[in-house]
């Protein structure tokens, strides 16, 4: 059975601080899309605060929406249906982004999708052109951002069984707390990795937290405070530049090697799952890190897998993913009620189908 004809799909990401709005068409075409980022209204407090995204989120809402709309040449009543996420996330962006999805799908008579924002990271994997025919299920999604670090069975839409996650923080806040012991601002991975370019990997030998252990669990706080030890023992104030670049190097590659170790293991739980799994997918913002990739692509081709790192636009918070998580929901007839509460805490486990 072929796909049925779908007008095109608007989604709506809100959950934490990037705003966004796209339109797909219904094979996953990108029509339109657009992402404000807050980032310089939390730089000054180095994170993200929910009040200031949530206020953020209702300011730059409404014109994203009708700039992507406007773009891809629509009036609301050709869509086909409103996704927006729904939660994982904060609860005040999550309503913000919520409420305008269901209040258009009302007024226009549409059908609404409350999306599971770690599905939609799940999903972007099957957006056509990432992977020839789409990744067909089941793969193993690695999925790391700041505020997420699992690995994840992605058995078909709705189907997701968590195989392992972090037991502390979450990779990309490792990363930024050792930016910040290192006076480079936040967020601070994309400002770590540049440093870490001109820096000696081996210089200091940090602890890989988890490595060779059974299962794929990750911990980062005992990295993250050998870190903080040796920054303290090189003494006060900003370390000289070439010192600094050797310690953002030895932690990048730590890293990189405890998540190529907890990937080799979850690429060997899938395949105890499902013999015929061959992808690992990455996705979250610390999958836009070059040394990271490598080492996960590395460690895929060991074990015959291949690896699908989505471009970096795709990898972070986006509204494109939304929107195609929407458009897979609606092909299967998952619909939601105007009446779905915005989750802060939503597992992907809890996502199933019929929930
Ligand atoms: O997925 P994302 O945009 O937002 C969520 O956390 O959901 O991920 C942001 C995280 C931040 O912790 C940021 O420091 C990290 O991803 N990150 C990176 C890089 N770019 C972003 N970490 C390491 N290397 C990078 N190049
Ligand atoms: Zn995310």
């Amino acid at each position: 059975m072929g796909n049925v004809l779908m007008r095109p799909v608007l989604g709506i990401e809100s959950s934490c601080d990037e705003t966004a709005a796209a339109v797909l068409d219904d094979e996953g075409r990108v029509l339109a899309e657009s992402v404000a980022s807050q980032e310089a209204a939390h730089a000054p407090y180095g994170g993200v605060v929910p009040e200031i995204a949530a206020r953020a989120h209702l300011a730059l809402l409404p014109d994203l929406v009708r700039g992507v709309m406007a773009r891809a040449g629509l009036e609301f009543d050709a869509l086909g249906g409103v996704a927006a996420s729904a939660g994982p996330g904060l609860i005040g962006g999550l309503i913000v982004g919520s409420q305008m999805a269901k209040g258009i799908a009302l007024a226009r008579r549409l059908p609404y999708v409350a999306v599971n924002h770690l599905e939609a990271h799940a999903l972007t994997a099957r957006l056509p052109g990432l992977v020839e025919g789409g990744a067909p299920f089941p793969y193993l999604l690695l999925l790391v951002s700041g505020g997420h670090c699992q690995c994840v069975a992605v058995e078909g839409v709705g189907r997701h069984v968590r195989l392992g996650g972090t037991v502390d923080d979450a990779a990309g806040e490792a990363f930024d707390k050792v930016a910040k012991l290192l006076g480079l601002g936040w967020p601070g991975g994309p400002a770590l990795e540049k440093l870490a370019a001109g820096g000696d990997p081996a210089r200091y030998d940090f602890p890989r937290p988890m490595l060779g252990r059974v299962g794929c669990d990750f911990s980062f706080s005992g990295l993250k405070t050998a870190v903080a030890q040796v920054v303290g023992r090189l003494g006060e104030g900003a370390l000289p530049a070439a010192v600094a670049a050797d310690v953002a190097a030895s932690f990048q590659r730590a890293v990189a090697e405890v998540l190529a170790d907890r990937a080799a293991h979850a690429m060997a739980m899938m395949r105890a799952r499902a013999p015929e799994a061959r992808l690992l997918v990455v996705a979250g913002g610390v999958a836009a890190n070059g040394t990271i990739r490598a080492a996960l692509r590395e460690a895929a081709e060991q074990v015959g897998f291949t690896l699908v790192a989505p471009p970096v636009r795709l990898c972070t918070d986006n509204a494109v993913m939304v929107a195609w998580a929407g458009i897979e929901h609606l092909r299967l007839g998952l619909v939601d009620g105007l009446d779905f509460s915005p989750r802060p805490r939503w597992p992907l486990e809890g996502a199933e189908i019929g929930r």
